[in-house]
């Protein structure tokens, strides 16, 4: 042949090529699959995710998952219901539509990969973090033996290692430790124990659901960590063998079909205390669903066999029909309620105090937006004071005239962040709580609660003012503030985002640290803000703390003056080979240990960013 014959064979073979590529019919067909799921997605979604539904996450979030997680998410997780309507087909095509290519390596983040694994996880260590207020009183403190960090070399903290959750939009599960050993979890409910120092992989666990809350570590006579404790999105709680790396036993504490675990169990004389909230809040929004009838709860279980001792509901009384809504559906009430932090533990008292959140409809409860004081024995209510009556609130009220929001229409001010019992420098007791609504209340544990103070500190919000938790010395009390402008209690007062130092134990003013708008002018497709939601840490001298836009932030606890910073709203290598991210801190607070400290960054809830990292950082020689 000659090259002209060649040349225009070639030609002609690149044309058919191009004309099979182009006008292939199986394309057509992808095409087509792809533009019926961006429908459906419109039609079954978008309402909530498109930045309406504060909780939802938004779609670019959405966009990072695999497949399999988007999947599993739509037929047996946290969107089973949203997408009960969709057949296996359907799901599968809103799946391929959303995910992303690059999700994950599962492998690489599954599988142990520790050199030496059984010898330091075994070996006794004292002053463990064993739970998520690091005392029975949720004061999230750390002493001076179980950290060296403090102002004088806080400087010297450097990134050390990064570990990337695989197929997560956030990361939350604060971390616990013993010894050399930190156990955490992820939002695909996979339970990791990691190196402390290096981040490998000594084991990992997989629980039926989600795990929201930090894993507590139960101690044997001698000390030594051989339990931990765990509750998952579907009201599960597990308590795990460390000698054996076996389940012991696994119980459902409530039966309501949306109950869920998010905050922390506490473990106190071999009874495991356990809060019960429920995301019913957002299937209000379907306004053929009769809503509500979930009540908040806290039961006591037997740690060594999961038996439950008692459990008592917030509100006494069992919801019954109060009229219809506009659709014709039932009204239940009353509901709500919800207890979404670590109980704390009076030994004194033997009482256990809850914070609780908002009614979901009317007529309301005297037991929403309180402090409750639960007997340790019994279980029985023995007080409760309300911060704020007639607050009635669900999702669906984020839609004008949807049929399920009551005519409250909130505020939605709970109890998110537990309450702390501290003793002052005269022996006196105080129960300190910070409020979503910007308040700091004191109460008196010897007057059955009744209020000392209350003090305003931020405007407040549907997430805080105050959010996840504050922290205390014992001589001051740290509050942070979240004050978010896209749903602020009162749009005219200014945010008090940051932090702020009240004296123990009459709440007067001692600094506060207002911080700047770091978010630039330029619009963003998320809720950037300095405002601090996740929970604090405090030591003998400094403050950690991490911001919705990704900031993280130590203070000197004298002053409240910085004096450490760290951006994580950045990409990061991970020691697990999973693409690694940062972005917002929300929920889990920094946890700090010996020369290091560990924080999470992602969290894409409430217009906040996704991201999927666990940081450790550490002093520099
Ligand atoms: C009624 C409001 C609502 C509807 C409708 C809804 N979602 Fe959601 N979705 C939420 C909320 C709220 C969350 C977060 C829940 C939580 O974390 O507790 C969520 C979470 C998710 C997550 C989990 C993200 C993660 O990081 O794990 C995925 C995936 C998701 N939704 C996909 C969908 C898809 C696909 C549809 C449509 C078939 C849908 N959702 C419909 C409100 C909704």
């Amino acid at each position: 042949m000659n090259r002209t014959v060649v040349l225009v064979i070639s030609s002609l073979a690149i044309i058919v090529l191009a004309g099979i590529f182009l006008f292939n019919p199986t394309d057509t067909a992808e095409q087509q699959r792809m533009e019926k799921a961006a429908e459906l997605y419109d039609q079954y979604c978008n309402t909530c995710h498109s930045g309406q539904v504060a909780e939802a996450p938004l779609l670019a979030s959405l966009q990072v998952l695999s497949k399999e997680a988007l999947v599993k998410t739509l037929t047996t997780g946290l969107m089973k219901n949203q997408a009960a309507l969709l057949s296996p087909e359907q799901i599968n095509d809103i799946a391929d539509y959303l995910a992303s290519a690059d999700a994950d390596a599962p492998t690489a983040a599954t599988q142990g990969n520790c050199d030496d694994t059984a010898s330091s996880e075994s070996s006794r260590a004292p002053y463990p973090i064993t739970n998520w207020g690091f005392n029975l009183q949720n004061h999230r403190y750390i002493s001076s033996e179980q950290s060296s960090i403090n102002e004088e070399n806080v400087h010297q903290l450097k990134l050390s290692w990064v570990f990337a959750f695989p197929n997560a939009t956030r990361a939350r599960s604060q971390v616990t430790v013993y010894g050399e050993t930190l156990y955490t979890s992820s939002p695909t409910g996979l339970i990791h124990a990691l190196d402390r120092k290096t981040g490998c992989i000594r084991w990992t666990y997989q629980a039926e659901d989600e795990v929201r809350s930090a894993i507590t570590i139960g101690l044997d006579e001698e000390g030594k960590a051989a339990k931990l404790y765990f509750g998952d999105f579907k009201a599960n709680i597990y308590a795990f063998d460390l000698a054996n790396r076996s389940l012991d036993w696994k119980v459902k504490v409530d039966d309501h079909p949306v109950a869920t675990i998010t905050g922390s169990l506490n473990l106190f004389e071999d009874r495991l205390y356990v809060p019960i909230s429920s995301g019913e809040v957002i299937s209000a929004m379907d306004s053929t669903y009769a809503c509500c009838t979930f009540r908040g709860a806290v039961a006591a279980l037997d740690a060594n066999s999961g038996e439950l001792i008692w459990k008592q509901h917030t509100i006494a009384e069992e919801p019954s029909e109060h009229g219809k809504n506009k659709k014709g559906i039932s009204i239940l009430a009353p509901s709500g309620a919800p207890v979404w932090s670590s109980p704390t533990i009076d030994e004194k008292r033997r009482l256990l105090y809850v914070g609780t959140g908002e009614n979901y409809t009317r007529p309301t409860s005297k037991t929403s937006d309180a402090i409750l004081a639960f007997s340790l024995d019994t279980g029985e209510i023995v007080w409760s004071q309300q911060a704020l009556t007639r607050d009635a609130w669900n999702a669906a009220c984020v839609i004008p005239g949807a049929p399920n929001c009551p005519p409250e229409h909130g505020p939605d001010f709970d109890f998110g962040a537990p309450p702390m019992l501290v003793t002052d420098e005269s022996g006196k007791d105080w129960i300190f709580a910070g409020q979503k609504s910007g308040m700091v209340y004191a109460l008196d544990p010897d007057q059955k609660g009744a209020f000392a103070w209350k003090r305003r500190v931020g405007r407040g919000g549907i997430m805080g003012g105050i959010h996840w938790g504050m922290a205390t010395d014992g001589q001051r009390l740290y509050v942070p503030i979240n004050d978010q402008s896209v749903w602020p209690a009162d749009k005219n007062k200014p945010p008090k985002w940051g932090l702020h130092a009240l004296q123990i134990p009459d709440g007067s003013p001692i600094w506060s640290t207002i911080e700047e708008d770091r978010c630039g002018d330029e619009p963003l497709e998320w809720a950037c803000a300095p405002g601090i939601s996740a929970a604090i840490t405090a030591t003998e001298d400094l403050i950690f703390t991490g911001a919705m836009d990704g900031w993280l932030k130590i203070y000197a606890a004298s002053t409240g003056k910085e004096v450490w910073s760290f951006d994580t709203h950045r990409d990061f290598e991970s020691v697990n080979a999973v693409k690694a991210y940062g972005a917002t801190v929300d929920s889990d607070g920094p946890v700090v240990y010996e020369n290091q400290f560990f924080i999470t960054s992602g969290y894409a809830k409430y217009g906040g960013k996704a991201g999927n990292v666990l940081l450790a950082f550490e002093l520099a020689d």
